[in-house]
């Protein structure tokens, strides 16, 4: 399974952060953050809204632009490792320099300079979907959306909205996806993790998304279910993730092959694997464990992944040519 080729779309930077990365910048900068560790030195949380708030204490110690390069060289060596051949990855200009456009530029400059050294040495391609925090604010969205707009390009390709789902309505952020359609940015949005079916269509209908992260609750609903088939919506899904906040008791439950069986375009990612003690590998192994998924079926899951990736057409192309060399 390692060395299956693998797409990831949906994997948040700082989410990505190994706790040893974390419990050493916290040391080298004396700050106490013990609370977030348990005794084995994995992060340790409560609940989803618990998770939330550990995350933005993890962040705390990304105090740089060189922490940031530090962590996406981390970041990418290990989903390298995992054969990871093109990814995504979330980026909060919240954690980057408050939403201030000249610190982002400095912090996207170091973590690009991490992107382009993984591509040099044939490791994973990374492109970035910039994410305001929900439970911010709309007002708070404004400038990580002008930060999205001002910085679009090769790398900066995408945007989102991550965090806690309850917070506020999809309309409240429709200003920051109007914006940053404008400028030419993919869109996505996490929907369908917590709140089910009708949180799902506002989503789609006010902030007219390509992609959906998570997704899952739209199983619920077999009417949506057909809709998403029709419309070729794709749902980044992270069944670890699912599993381990407890969306889904067990793997076995979890909806991803009867979207597959009803022609849901759907992809497969870690979303904040060392949270969620996952890696792309061991996603994969479950999913053929529980579900029978074959190397063919990871291939075309793959493919459809780069056809709903935010990149232009010549790394498109030269993707799907590696994916179908297996
Ligand atoms: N931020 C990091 N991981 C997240 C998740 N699974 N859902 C919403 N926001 C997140
Ligand atoms: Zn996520």
């Amino acid at each position: 399974m390692k060395n299956l080729p693998k797409v990831e779309l949906h994997l948040h930077l700082e989410g990505a952060a190994p706790p040893a990365f974390i419990r050493g910048l916290a040391q080298e900068k004396n700050i106490d953050i013990s609370e977030i560790f348990d005794e084995n030195g994995g992060y340790k949380y409560r609940d989803f809204n618990h998770f939330l708030s550990v995350y933005e204490a993890a962040c705390t110690t990304l105090t740089g632009p060189e922490e940031f390069r530090r962590l996406t060289a981390a970041v990418l060596e290990e989903s390298s490792e995992q054969g990871v051949l093109y990814g995504e990855t979330f980026l909060s200009p919240d954690f980057c320099g408050g939403g201030d456009l000249g610190a982002w530029r400095e912090y996207l400059a170091a973590i690009q300079e991490a992107a382009d050294a993984s591509a040099a040495a044939g490791g994973t391609e990374l492109r970035g979907i910039i994410t305001p925090i929900r439970h911010f604010g709309p007002e708070a969205a404004k400038p990580a959306a002008k930060c999205a707009v001002e910085t679009v390009g090769d790398f900066i390709t995408g945007f989102g909205i991550a965090g806690a789902e309850d917070a506020g309505e999809p309309r409240d952020f429709a200003y920051v996806f109007d914006m940053a359609r404008e400028a030419g940015l993919h869109l996505t949005a996490h929907a369908g993790e917590w709140r089910g079916p009708d949180h799902i269509r506002d989503t789609l209908r006010d902030l007219r998304v390509a992609r959906l992260g998570h997704g899952v609750l739209a199983a619920n609903d077999p009417v949506l279910v057909d809709e998403l088939a029709e419309s070729g919506v794709m749902l980044e899904i992270c069944p670890g993730s699912n599993v381990f906040l407890g969306v889904y008791d067990k793997l076995s439950d979890h909806p991803i092959d009867m979207f597959v069986e009803k022609g849901v375009k759907v992809s497969v990612s870690t979303d904040d694997p060392p949270f969620f003690h996952t890696t792309m590998t061991k996603e994969y192994q479950d999913l053929a464990d529980t579900f029978g998924w074959d190397a063919a079926r990871f291939r075309d899951m793959n493919i459809d992944a780069m056809n709903a990736a935010f990149c232009d057409a010549a790394t498109r192309d030269r993707m799907i040519a590696k994916l179908k060399e297996n």
